[in-house]
């Protein structure tokens, strides 16, 4: 008796996750995976004061921080609202695959094309969430000196709501009461990607792996599978990978798709991979154009600090940056993080099953990369940390989670002393 209502339980248990696809909220949705899913562990967490450091037996206090954060989650942009709305047409027009699939008899898009690519609750939530966990960490070094954060944004309206919402929070963290910033927009720094020649003329053919990969067996066989739950003779991957954005947006923003049914962890681990084939060779370590073009970035960041410790003055505490998984993936890999020994192929998806360069987690919505600078006690020494989504990681300038300012510079020289123009030159 017992063990028949235990089955029934575990029954209808397995079919709420299927249809609701609940069971998905996991860093497997690529660029589209929420910030908080990303993450191990989340919204109740203690934050870590970073305000200080130990270095070498002495305490390191912190004078600057460069904060890059991606925007946070946002609506579909308007050519994926079109493309969802013709899928949903097309569909709902065969009457075999509506009755096998009653949700699209009545399933409207829920994503307005005038809030196309704009900021969802989900975002305002995740710079809710960030702007209080990072006033908390580094509460010292904003306390009393709100007005000496420069805040810095794209010309995309969504980095501008990023940065609102997040400054509301950070305000209320810190009981401040400065009159309201005005950000900077500059697109050579955070959007350098649209401004490199060479990157561009590059880009256009990096697709080779993505695409063998777009029409190798694995996609196949998650097609296939596809077409056999709808009962049709045609179906192209692009029509799955418009389906599987529906999935993502809509478990994103409201925890439900049925959209997602059509789904397995599995089907999305591969899709996960396709992904980021494609940002492997466009913006991680497929070609050095990749992150060599992040120079204006970087260029900046190591200019303010060495600012900061020649003048020894108080004239800027951080550089908070609102920007995009573009602007993200290059800045990661120009530093090193995340790399793999292999290179990412279409034929080698079993080799990197726990592969490094994922971008699932490491560039959600709101990813943030925080490059913090300390000054030591005693010694006067300069010393580094940085954090990936709120987490210290290994710099790998000097394998360890705090570097000497000095080799941080050394290791990095080719990204402080860099010029733009002459790397995005086309001959
Ligand atoms: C849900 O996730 C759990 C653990 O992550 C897994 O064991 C289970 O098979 C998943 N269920 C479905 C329907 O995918
Ligand atoms: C968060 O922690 C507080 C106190 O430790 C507890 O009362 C609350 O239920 C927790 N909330 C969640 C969502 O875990
Ligand atoms: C910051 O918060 C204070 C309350 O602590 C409020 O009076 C003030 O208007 C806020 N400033 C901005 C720019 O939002
Ligand atoms: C989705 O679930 C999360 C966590 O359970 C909750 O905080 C959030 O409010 C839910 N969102 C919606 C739109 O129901």
């Amino acid at each position: 008796m017992t063990s028949y209502i235990l089955s029934i339980v575990l029954l209808a248990t397995v079919v709420v996750e299927l249809e609701c696809g609940t069971n998905f909220t996991k860093p497997v949705f690529n660029v589209m995976t929420p910030y908080s899913w990303a993450k191990d562990r989340y919204v109740n967490e203690t934050v870590t004061d970073e305000s200080n450091v130990m270095y070498n037996g002495e305490v390191c206090q912190i004078v600057n921080l460069n904060l890059l954060m991606r925007h946070v989650a946002r609506y579909p942009s308007l050519y994926w609202i079109r493309r969802m709305k013709n899928l949903h047409k097309m569909m709902k027009q065969n009457p075999d695959v509506v009755k096998k699939h009653n949700f699209l008899k009545t399933w409207i898009i829920p994503f307005a094309e005038e809030n196309a690519y704009s900021m969802s609750a989900l975002g305002n939530e995740e710079a809710t969430t960030l702007g209080r966990t990072f006033g908390e960490k580094f509460k010292q070094l904003f306390e009393g000196k709100m007005d000496l954060i420069d805040y810095t944004i794209t010309s995309k309206e969504v980095t501008q709501q990023s940065f609102h919402a997040f400054h509301k929070s950070l305000n209320e963290t810190i009981l401040a009461d400065a009159p309201m910033p005005i950000p900077t927009v500059d697109d050579e720094r955070l959007r350098f990607y649209s401004k490199c020649k060479k990157y561009r003329t590059y880009s256009d053919k990096s697709n080779v792996e993505y695409d063998a990969f777009f029409g190798g067996t694995k996609m196949r066989t998650i097609v296939d599978k596809i077409k056999k739950l709808l009962g049709v003779k045609n179906l192209k991957t692009e029509q799955v990978i418009t389906m599987h954005q529906i999935c993502a947006f809509e478990l994103g923003i409201f925890n439900q798709s049925d959209w997602c049914s059509f789904f397995t962890l599995d089907d999305l681990i591969v899709l996960d991979y396709l992904f980021d084939l494609s940002h492997f060779w466009q913006r991680g370590f497929g070609y050095p154009i990749n992150w060599q073009m992040s120079c204006p970035f970087t260029r900046h960041m190591l200019k303010r600090f060495d600012d900061i410790i020649a003048y020894q003055i108080e004239t800027t505490v951080a550089d908070i940056q609102f920007a995009h998984s573009y602007t993200l993936l290059p800045v990661y890999t120009a530093f090193g993080l995340f790399k793999d020994s292999n290179t990412l192929l279409a034929n080698n998806f079993e080799s990197h099953k726990s592969r490094l360069f994922r971008v699932s987690s490491a560039c959600p919505f709101s990813a943030n990369l925080g490059t913090a600078l300390y000054k030591c006690g005693v010694s006067g020494n300069f010393v580094v940390k940085m954090f990936v989504n709120e987490e210290e990681v290994n710099i790998p300038a000097c394998g360890s989670k705090v570097c000497l300012y000095q080799d941080f510079k050394q290791a990095y020289k080719l990204l402080g002393d860099c010029d733009f123009q002459k790397i995005c030159k086309t001959q």
